[in-house]
């Protein structure tokens, strides 16, 4: 095992599409075991980068270089974690050589480190829906090739540490996002991998169900598993990783523990978002003592908006809160124009 040298070593990578460049000289190291955590606003580049270390072909970096420090079996090309050179390989029983991969320069031997790669996407859940939990999970197993008579039970080891035993016969589909997530997570682990790449693995959960997967993201990568995982939420990356990376526009804009770039990151989108406050102008639009009563038949009046007052100023994001039945809808198509006033006015400047 060796201290020195880094898992991963990004060094000067930039990334063009269509001209622009969209990842700038970005060189970042991953440590083995130790989970980096990719902090960004929506398009500073997260994803290509993620997709870069992944291996797909359309994310080949314009310039710059990665390598990737493995153990790679001489005889089967099994690959496993740095650390593990010099160990019998579980596949065939030949011992495991350190090996230094220029990942895009050598396309063979990116094919063989890829296979030690997995990824949980940013959207897409990627699961066989109409098969049930445990048939997903098994076969993950089946095309990794684990033993045929230990598949069953390392599948429901993996469904156990995510803690999805209580639907192992559900069709994938009838699961919730968090659920869906979750199986997802047990899938890629499955795939026994060096890395685990995660992009915004909770993106499109709610709060809570987001923590539940992040305990099961971090129980089991304690493991062994190096982790990177993508997110704009300061909290996601201060609570599932010690390192962090912070890209701005495709360029590094802090890096280091990740309490103190989530710091940096918040203090940044509290500059711009009180830079732009400044910016608001003029009333444009002004709603003075609106009504807005409907007559049903079955329900009688109901007073869809009462009384509301407020206004609007020019370059103003406005927010409407309210739980379902609030008037929400009904003040939007007054401020429309769609809808004629019960009581009160509306001025709109044009
Ligand atoms: N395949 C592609 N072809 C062309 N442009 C791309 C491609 N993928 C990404 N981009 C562009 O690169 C920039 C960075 O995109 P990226 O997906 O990495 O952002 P991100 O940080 O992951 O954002 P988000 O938080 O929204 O996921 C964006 O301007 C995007 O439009
Ligand atoms: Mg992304």
């Amino acid at each position: 095992m060796s201290e020195e040298k880094p898992f991963v070593r990004v060094s000067g990578v930039s990334k063009e599409f269509d001209g622009k460049e969209v990842l700038k000289n970005v060189s970042v190291d991953i440590w083995e075991g130790e989970p980096l955590g990719l902090l960004g606003k929506s398009g500073s580049g997260k994803s290509i980068l993620l997709h870069m270390l992944r291996g797909t072909e359309e994310y080949a970096p314009t310039s710059g270089e990665i390598i990737f420090r493995v153990a790679m079996c001489p005889a089967c090309s099994w690959v496993e974690a740095p650390s593990k050179a010099g160990n019998v390989c579980i596949k065939c029983g030949a011992k495991l050589e350190l090996k230094e991969v220029n990942y895009w320069k050598d396309a063979g031997m990116r094919k063989k480190v890829k296979r030690a790669v997995a990824i949980m996407l940013q959207r897409t859940f990627g699961l066989y829906g109409d098969d049930t939990v445990i048939y997903n999970v098994l076969q993950a197993l089946e095309s990794r090739k684990y033993p045929a008579e230990k598949r069953f039970r390392r599948a429901y080891e993996l469904l156990k540490a995510v803690r999805m035993i209580h639907r192992i016969t559900f069709p994938a589909s009838d699961l919730s996002g968090g659920e869906k997530q979750r199986v997802v997570l047990a899938r890629q682990l499955a795939l026994d991998p060096m890395l685990l790449l995660a992009d915004e693995p909770t993106g499109t959960l709610d709060f809570e169900t987001a923590k539940l997967v992040h305990k099961a993201l971090l129980d089991t990568t304690k493991g062994g598993t190096t982790m990177l995982v993508t997110s704009h939420w300061p909290y996601v990356i201060e609570e599932l990783t010690e390192k962090a990376l912070w890209l701005d526009h495709g360029e590094i804009a802090g890096y280091g523990d990740s309490k103190k770039v989530v710091e940096d990151f918040k203090k940044q989108v509290e500059e711009i978002e009180r830079e732009e406050y400044v910016k608001l102008g003029e009333p444009k639009i002004e709603i003075d003592h609106c009504k807005k009563y409907y007559y049903s038949i079955w329900r009688g009046m109901v007073k869809a908006v009462d009384d509301v007052s407020l206004t609007i100023y020019e370059n103003e994001i406005f927010g409407l809160l309210g739980k379902s039945g609030a008037g929400k809808t009904s003040l939007a198509r007054i401020i429309r124009q769609i809808d004629a006033l019960t009581g009160g006015s509306i001025k709109i400047r044009a």
